[in-house]
């Protein structure tokens, strides 16, 4: 008898793309590094080479890749350097993390089902930019993140996990960017993991879940990482 239990599945080699900051992509690296984490974060890649998170990577041993879009005359030749760094690293998986970058509909349909990002509205809400600003304009009360597929229409694409926040009624587009961030925090990484595991994966018009993962819940914050109800 095998007492050693089954062999850990081998982990999907993910890429994350950031333009800034990168807060996210510390919460994706931060859970990678667990042993039973599903995915490892093979190269983080930046068209801002002076984007905050790259030397933050950089410090964690992550490879880091800066590809300046200013450099390149077309988003097409842009891209096709970030394929060349994406086939280097053996990438299976993209992960946007706040890459500000709009893509091709030839890159997005070359990664279809195989690159996710993340919003910080519940879509298909509040699609682009100044979300917090439009979200506390509308005057609704609930706003929150969502982790969804990639597909060419911008923050289109099937929804892999959402979570909801609170508006209140003091915030200012800061607190509420705060707020959602954090909880963008917790969503990412999960959502990542149900991706990487195989979980949940994109079909044609949605997404199918292979096992339904728990949800949790707290005083102020729902998050689901997966539809209650198989979608395909
Ligand atoms: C996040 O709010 C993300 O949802 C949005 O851009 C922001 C990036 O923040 N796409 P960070 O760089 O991950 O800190």
């Amino acid at each position: 008898m095998n007492t050693a239990g089954a062999a850990p599945l081998p982990k999907r080699r993910v890429a994350i793309l950031i333009s800034g900051r990168g807060s996210n992509m510390m919460s994706l690296v931060g859970a990678a590094q667990h042993d039973g984490y599903p995915a490892e974060i093979v190269a983080v890649i930046s068209n801002r080479p002076e984007a905050a998170g790259l030397a933050w990577a950089r410090a964690q041993g992550v490879p880091t890749f800066a590809i300046n879009h200013k450099n390149y005359a077309s988003r097409s030749a842009f891209e096709a350097e970030l394929q060349a760094v994406l086939d280097k690293v053996g990438a299976e998986l993209v992960a946007l993390a706040g890459f500000m970058r709009l893509l091709t509909e030839d890159f997005t349909r070359h990664w279809a089902r195989r690159m996710i990002n993340i919003h910080p509205s519940l879509l298909p809400a509040f699609k682009g930019l100044s979300t917090h600003e439009r979200v506390l304009a509308a005057g609704v009360r609930i706003t929150g993140c969502t982790v969804h597929f990639v597909v060419a229409e911008m923050d289109g694409g099937p929804i892999i996990g959402q979570a909801a926040v609170p508006v209140r009624a003091d915030d200012s587009p800061d607190t509420l960017a705060a707020r959602v961030l954090a909880a963008e925090h917790r969503l990412y990484p999960q959502a990542l993991a149900a991706v990487a595991s195989g979980n949940v994966t994109a079909t044609d018009n949605g997404i199918q879940v292979r096992q339904m993962h728990p949800v949790s819940s707290e005083t102020e914050e729902t998050l689901m990482i997966c539809p209650p109800a198989q979608q395909s």
